[in-house]
């Protein structure tokens, strides 16, 4: 172990200072810059370097940057850190006992019970409902002709999430569950957790029981008959000791998985149709990929993998656009990092977004090169923990896969169908509260590839 991150607690010695930062006003400290501000943290490194505290959300903070504190936190000092007394309490109330504060025995248990929903057999199954959901998306949106993405996405993938995760059906109301899963979103970082019907926080929890009760009524749906939805697996898989999740345990999964398996991944396709439009060069040469590919019918996992160019894309997309900006952990037991104590009961943030500009190991870190994944480069290779636009370590993101194959099916169909062009005149800003995205939303004009173009990409 490199001798900067000895963190056992007999080296915690008093002598050691805390990082340096401001903690701002009494109990309100930096947190309207924290939530106003999308460079708080990016001004707050430059001053002081890329271990430095605050106090936000009410709590102490210390926000850690680069491969080797997210090492440090996702891996090899991970029972330092607790998920539960991590998150801030508006995420425990409005998503409930589910995977993303549970801790030690308990997560290890229930990650176990998600695990059959997200992996192998069950992933196949998906493509197919993919890609109908998105083909419906793509040629309403071709109707439209000009259209705002970032909303529109939202629902698409808030779609597919209902489908394939809880087996909602085209009778279901899905816009009136994407609304109230808006108003929860909306409700993650309110400052000010009033709870009235008029307020922000009132409105999600509002949500949050229509949403429950909706949930509720598909395990009831579904009784005893095998469905092979997530929420139809979670009902099924037993533990080596043959226990199953409660009803109630099974209701807080499934919205934390909503909620974990849309609002992110609209981030990212956002992002990933942004960077095409700017990029022509790249946009071509994946548009030749799919092309080279012979896709006549409907995709498949075989096709999918094939897409080396693309998944290079998609790569770069997390690296340069990630939608989480970072995770919060409770600290546990108290440690030495780079020479700085962190005491026991303060917060920990490992910073997504700043380690993937870590010029020691992506060149030109602001440039959007999907090339720096190929064979040859593989820049993040130079580093373990580099590249954590999901997490890492024995918590990295459950969704992966899904999330993965729910992108390429979307580019695939996308470039091989439709041109687009970014509208000018707007604010593309990028603003990092709930999920990465540009102010205007992304407004683009979006036409079949069929059609005759002056202007063709
Ligand atoms: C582009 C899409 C996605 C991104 C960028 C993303 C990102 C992340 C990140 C950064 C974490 C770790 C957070 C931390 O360390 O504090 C995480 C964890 C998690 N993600 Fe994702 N995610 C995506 C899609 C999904 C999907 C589709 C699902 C499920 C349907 C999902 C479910 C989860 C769950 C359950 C965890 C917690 C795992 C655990 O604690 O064991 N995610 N994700």
């Amino acid at each position: 172990m490199k001798k900067h991150i000895k963190a056992e607690e007999s080296s915690v010695k008093p002598s050691n200072s805390l990082p340096p930062g401001r903690l701002g006003l009494p109990l309100v400290g930096e947190t309207i810059q924290f939530l106003l501000d999308p460079d708080f943290g990016d001004k707050r490194e430059k001053q002081y370097g890329s271990i430095y505290k605050t106090n936000i959300l009410g709590r102490k903070t210390v926000f850690m940057s680069g491969a080797q504190a997210n090492k440090f936190i996702l891996s090899s000092h991970i029972d330092y850190f607790s998920w539960g007394k991590g998150w801030p309490n508006n995420f425990q109330e409005l998503l409930g006992r589910s995977l993303f504060v549970q801790d030690g025995e308990e997560h290890k248990r229930n990650r176990k019970l998600l695990m059959p929903a997200f992996h192998g057999q069950a992933l196949t199954k998906y493509v197919t409902t993919m890609e109908q959901i998105i083909s419906k998306y793509l040629s309403r949106w071709e109707k439209q002709k000009n259209l705002t993405w970032f909303p529109q996405m939202k629902q698409m993938t808030f779609e597919i999430a209902s489908v394939l995760l809880l087996g909602s059906s085209p009778e279901d109301n899905i816009e009136l569950l994407a609304k109230w899963f808006g108003d929860l979103s909306n409700g993650l970082f309110a400052i000010l957790p009033i709870r009235a019907s008029w307020s922000k926080y009132g409105k999600a929890l509002a949500a949050r029981d229509h949403l429950l009760e909706y949930i509720e009524q598909q395990i009831e749906k579904k009784g005893s008959s095998v469905q092979e939805d997530a929420l139809g697996l979670m009902i099924q898989t037993r533990d080596e000791a043959g226990r199953s999740l409660s009803k109630e345990e099974i209701k807080v999964q499934a919205l934390l998985l909503l909620f974990a398996g849309h609002e992110t991944t609209t981030s990212m396709l956002v992002s990933f149709c942004m960077a095409l439009g700017k990029h022509p060069e790249i946009l071509a040469k994946a548009r030749e990929e799919q092309m080279a590919l012979g896709i006549e019918r409907g995709l498949t996992l075989e096709k999918l993998k094939q897409m080396t160019y693309l998944e290079q894309i998609i790569k770069e997309v997390e690296r340069l656009y990630p939608p989480v900006g970072g995770g919060f952990r409770g600290v546990v037991k108290p440690f030495v990092f780079n020479g700085y104590y962190v005491p026991k009961d303060w917060i920990v943030t490992y910073r997504i977004n700043s380690s993937h500009q870590d010029r020691n190991v992506f060149t030109n870190p602001q440039q959007f090169d999907p090339d720096r994944f190929s064979g040859e480069r593989e820049e993040h290779k130079k580093m373990e923990y580099s590249l954590v636009g999901f997490g890492g370590g024995p918590r990295f993101c459950l969704g992966y896969a899904f999330a993965q194959m729910e992108m390429k099916i979307f580019a695939s169909l996308l470039l091989r169908n439709y041109l687009w062009e970014i509208s000018p005149n707007q604010d593309l800003t990028l603003d990092a509260i709930p999920t990465l995205h540009p102010r205007s939303g992304l407004k683009v004009q979006l036409v079949s590839k069929e059609l005759p173009q002056n202007n063709q990409h």
